[in-house]
This record gives C-alpha cells, sequence and structure tokens, in this order.
C-alpha cells in the first residue's frame, strides 16, 4: 500500500495544486462515508488496531487523531475513523461563513515534507456545519471515537468582539462534538493571535465555559486551547495559569509556524517566501519542545495533545514520551498517504510492548 502511494498517487496528486488534491481526497473519502459498505472497505484495508485510552474523560479507540484543517466542512466524519484515526477534530469553524483568504494559499515544500498554508479559516460556518453534523447523526453513520470541533474568529469580527463570535459557535455546536479546541494560534486571521494574549483568551474561555453548563449525565464539554509554537515559553506559562480557573481539559500543541528553516534550495527558498503557516516535518522539534516545557510545568496534570511533524511512529512516540497524552496528524498524511494512522498505530503498539507497558498512558511524558 505505501509503495502503491509513494510511486503512484502520490505523483498524480503532487501535478495538481495542493488545494484542489485536497478537495478532491476530502470528497471521495466523503462519498466513501456516505456509503456502509465502501466505508467497511476502506476500514478493512486501513483501519488500526486498538489501543485504547481515556483522556479527559472521553475513551480513544488509539491515540493517533486527525489534525484541525483536514476536513473544515465535516465532509467525511465517519471517514477518519475508517482511515483508522482514534479521533478527529473538525473544523475551524468560524461563526460567520467566510471564503478565506485569495487563492493560491497552499503550497508544498516536498524536499522538506512540509506544507505552508494561508487559507484563513475557509467555512461554511457553525450553523451549516451544525447542519451536517446533525445529518451525520441521523444518518447513523457517526464514528465510534471522539469528534472535535476547532473554533476560530470570523475575520469580520473585530478583537474585542471576539469572545462572543466563539460563543456563538460554541452555543449551536455544543452537543454535535465530544470536545472543543479554541483556536487562537492560525497565524492566517489578522491578529489572531494576539488572542492568545492572557486577558483576551481569559475573556474568551469565560464567554464559553458560561455556555457549557454540565450535561445531565455527566459533566462539562472538554474545552481544549491550542498554542502556536512561535510563542515563548514565558507566554505559554500565562495560558497555563488560565487552565484552572477555566476548567480547561488540555492544550493542543502546536499549530503551524511563522518561522522558515534555513535552505540553500532556490526552489525552497520561493516557497518559503509565502505568507502563511508552515507544517510537517521542519515543525516537528519545536512542536515537541513545546509538549515537553507544557509536560513539565504542570506536572503532567494537563492532558496534551501532541501534534506538528508526525510522519511514523517513532514521531509519535517522541511527543507521547515527551508528554502528549493524544498526537495528531496533518502534513504526514499529505506525504505518507491513507495508511499512515494504521502505521503509526501499529508501531506504537510495538513501542509500548518493547518498553513493558500496557497501557499507552504509561508512556507519557517518560522523557520529558
Ligand atoms: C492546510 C492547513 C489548514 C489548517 N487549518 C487549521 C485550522 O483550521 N485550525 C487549526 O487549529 N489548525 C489548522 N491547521 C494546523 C494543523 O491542525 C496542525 O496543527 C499543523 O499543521 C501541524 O501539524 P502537521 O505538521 O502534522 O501538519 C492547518 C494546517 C494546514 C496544513
Amino acid at each position: 500500500m505505501g509503495w502503491l502511494h509513494k510511486k503512484i498517487i502520490r505523483p498524480l496528486l503532487f501535478r495538481q495544486d495542493s488545494e484542489r488534491a485536497h478537495n478532491s481526497v476530502v470528497n471521495k473519502l466523503g462519498w466513501a462515508s456516505r456509503n456502509a459498505f465502501l466505508c467497511g472497505l476502506v476500514e478493512k484495508i486501513y483501519g488500526s488496531p486498538e489501543l485504547p485510552s481515556k483522556v479527559f474523560g472521553l475513551n480513544f479507540p488509539n491515540p493517533v487523531g486527525l489534525a484541525a484543517g483536514m476536513d473544515k466542512h465535516a465532509t467525511a466524519v465517519p471517514g477518519w475513523a475508517a482511515l483508522g484515526f482514534g479521533f478527529c477534530e473538525l473544523g475551524g469553524v468560524t461563526w460567520h461563513a467566510q471564503d478565506g483568504n485569495p487563492k493560491p494559499r497552499m503550497f508544498r515544500a516536498i524536499p522538506d515534507e512540509a506544507v505552508i498554508n494561508r487559507m484563513g479559516f475557509n467555512n461554511s460556518g457553525a450553523e451549516a456545519v451544525a447542519q451536517k453534523l446533525s445529518g451525520w447523526k441521523k444518518s447513523g453513520r457517526w464514528p465510534a471515537h471522539p469528534v472535535g470541533i476547532n473554533l476560530g474568529k470570523s475575520k469580520i469580527t473585530p478583537l474585542d468582539k471576539a469572545a462572543e463570535d466563539y460563543a456563538s459557535s460554541f452555543r449551536i455546536l455544543r452537543d454535535l462534538a465530544d470536545f472543543f479546541v479554541v483556536n487562537v494560534s492560525s497565524p492566517n486571521t489578522p491578529n489572531l493571535r494576539q488572542l492568545q494574549d492572557k486577558t483576551a483568551l481569559d475573556e474568551i474561555l469565560a464567554a464559553i465555559q458560561a455556555l457549557n453548563q454540565p450535561k445531565k449525565n455527566g459533566g462539562r464539554t472538554p474545552v481544549l486551547v491550542k498554542v502556536a509554537p512561535d510563542l515563548s515559553l514565558w507566554a505559554l506559562d500565562e495560558i497555563l495559569e488560565l487552565v484552572k480557573p477555566r476548567n480547561l481539559a488540555g492544550i493542543v500543541a502546536t499549530n503551524t509556524t511563522i518561522a522558515r528553516p534555513q535552505t540553500n534550495d532556490a526552489a525552497l527558498q520561493k516557497i518559503y517566501a509565502e505568507t502563511g503557516g508552515l507544517s510537517g516535518r521542519p515543525l516537528r522539534a519545536r512542536s515537541t519542545e513545546i509538549v515537553r516545557h507544557l509536560y513539565k510545568q504542570t506536572g503532567g496534570q494537563v492532558p496534551i495533545i501532541g501534534v506538528g511533524g508526525i510522519f511514523n511512529a517513532e514521531d509519535a512516540w517522541e511527543k507521547i514520551t515527551a508528554g502528549a497524552s493524544l498526537v495528531q496528524c496533518y502534513t504526514g498524511l499529505v506525504y505518507e498517504g491513507p495508511a499512515l494512522a494504521g502505521k503509526v498505530v501499529t508501531g506504537l503498539a510495538g513501542k509500548m510492548s518493547a518498553a513493558g507497558f500496557s497501557n499507552i498512558r504509561q508512556a507519557v511524558g517518560t522523557a520529558a
């Protein structure tokens, strides 16, 4: 399968514009997702072994999830489980529907196995996504794994009205997902990252948690915050100060970076001159460093979802042993193809038994 992807499918996809190839693949998975037989077939080919873990009160069949941005419109909700992911994070969703930035806005840096994007939260808006999710629920094809939603700020909403914007999306989507991620770290919405400032973030979280009353059968819906890899460790510590007062379930580390690797390759230099966030291999080490810092600062008491440059089981193990309870992939899927989650989960299971662990939780933070 890996050979088929690397030698045939990937070269064909890479001949197309990056966003076009992305849309065509996600739409095809969306089409398969509507059919139980096709979905079952995808699962037979690509499914993952069980590697269960309970994190912030939710049961994850395995710790490898789909990162935000891949399925912004909830197109293929059952498909991600069929591809072996233990959870998915849909969106970013904003309160107002928006087109995002002008195209082209997604670029591959192939020699470095990286992507630069400045999508700018193109999405159909919280109401349309809520309808889509209700449709999936009614279809009886809702996946057995946790489904999260990534919330962003609408571009037309001024920064001082951000709390209202996030809270409106949360209100309409709350009963349609298992957890939420407050994204204040995308580099592609003007000034968004200023919302990582403690006071501004506190206001957003207060507005969301005011709507997040405990459900009859249990607690509050878990709410996490996603941070940028470009924050200083001091700024990260400030965000951690909000965890207790605002009942945060965890931190997602990290979003894409505005930093660029050094290169003498003229073609790469041209791609790296594009504005936007960089993801993939060059982000791996920095995002792991942030996971490790967060784990140490919180004494392992706050669950971390580690994301950035995970292409194989070694990369996932690095994040987990640095302190991540769960991991996510985006760019790895672009370069490694649909077998990625299954390969990572199988590899993690092998590493666990080699280390003498019976649950993935035992590995978390062992190299922090
Ligand atoms: C095209 C693209 C779109 C993305 N959109 C979002 C988004 O809407 N919200 C978000 O929090 N992160 C978004 N991300 C960031 C990813 O979720 C992830 O944090 C980042 O790409 C690092 O992981 P990776 O190296 O595995 O890709 C996006 C990334 C890419 C490449």
